[in-house]
């Protein structure tokens, strides 16, 4: 069993970035992200802290603007259209959940995509959804997954890959990911009748869904790869995902952790698309 170890490849992939931030202060682009933050959501605040930290890893500058839970859907979206009018910020974030009177897509859809570092934007959704060539912004858990799979020349086409969770941040554009580099995609989801008939015969299971324990070993098939994207929080306080790793890990050929797995990619690949946004709007990049 190989453990797919995002946090090692996070961190290279942070370095590189550090150098590339260095080379663009030389061409005066300082690549700048602003983080809106709505109330104080635990898991929110320790995301928060994970991006920022990433930030000053990589000289990335970082702008944190907090409002408390009463703002409105109207005052969201007139701080978004400052943001994308000010040429120094290349990257915005609004970071979810938003509290439940603020209609959320109407947030999203105020983003200039261009600054759209996240990749929630209809505009950047679909144009993942054409092609990878398209894949300038894609969202970055995603993209993290594919990024670390590359890394271990895991190889996607004819893969027969089962996808659980189908949000729009991850299952979805995830299952898309996978289609386009040529797998056999399945998505499951809360509805679906009989996870296991669709766990036990995949190549690839990937799992999102915020459940402690709900894919066991019994599951899955000797050799399978595993990523697993849940982040949940046991008795004892420490994190741990949606698969039983302790028995799960007999089985796969390969295996990611959680922690040290997809949260680190997640955070890296901010980090990327956030330079890529700042060479893409000074255009230095198609
Ligand atoms: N909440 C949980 N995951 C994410 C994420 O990737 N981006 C944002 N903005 N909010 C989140």
């Amino acid at each position: 069993m190989v453990l797919l170890d995002g946090r090692k490849v996070a961190d290279s992939i942070l370095e590189n970035l550090k150098n590339e931030v260095k080379d663009l202060k030389k061409k005066n682009i300082n690549p700048y992200i602003a983080v809106i933050l709505v109330g104080k959501n635990p898991a929110s605040l320790s995301y928060i802290k994970q991006k920022r930290k990433a930030c000053e890893k990589t000289g990335i500058k970082w702008e944190q603007i907090d409002y408390d839970e009463n703002v409105t859907t109207e005052g969201l979206i007139k701080k978004i259209h400052e943001l994308n009018e000010n040429p120094k910020i290349h990257g915005i974030l609004v970071q979810l959940p938003l509290p439940k009177h603020i209609y959320t897509p109407e947030v999203i859809k105020a983003i200039e995509p261009k600054k759209d570092v996240d990749g929630f934007t209809a505009y950047n959704i679909g144009k993942m959804f054409l092609s990878t060539e398209f894949e300038h912004l894609p969202p970055c858990t995603p993209a993290g997954v594919i990024e670390l799979l590359d890394y271990y020349k895991i190889d996607l086409k004819g893969k027969e890959v089962t996808v659980v969770g189908a949000s729009n941040i991850v299952g979805k554009p995830l299952s898309i990911m996978f289609l386009n580099r040529n797998a056999t995609v399945t998505t499951c989801h809360i509805h679906t009748k009989d996870l296991r008939s669709h766990t036990i015969n995949a190549d690839i299971v990937a799992v999102g869904v915020g459940k402690q324990n709900l894919i066991t070993a019994d599951m899955v098939k000797d050799g399978v790869i595993i990523i697993d994207i849940g982040c949940n929080k046991k008795e004892d306080g420490k994190l741990c995902g949606d698969c039983d790793f302790e028995s799960i890990s007999k089985k796969a050929s390969y295996i990611t952790p959680v922690p040290g797995g997809i949260g680190p990619m997640t955070v890296a690949y901010l980090m990327k698309n956030t330079v890529n946004a700042a060479k893409r709007i000074n255009n230095l990049i198609p």
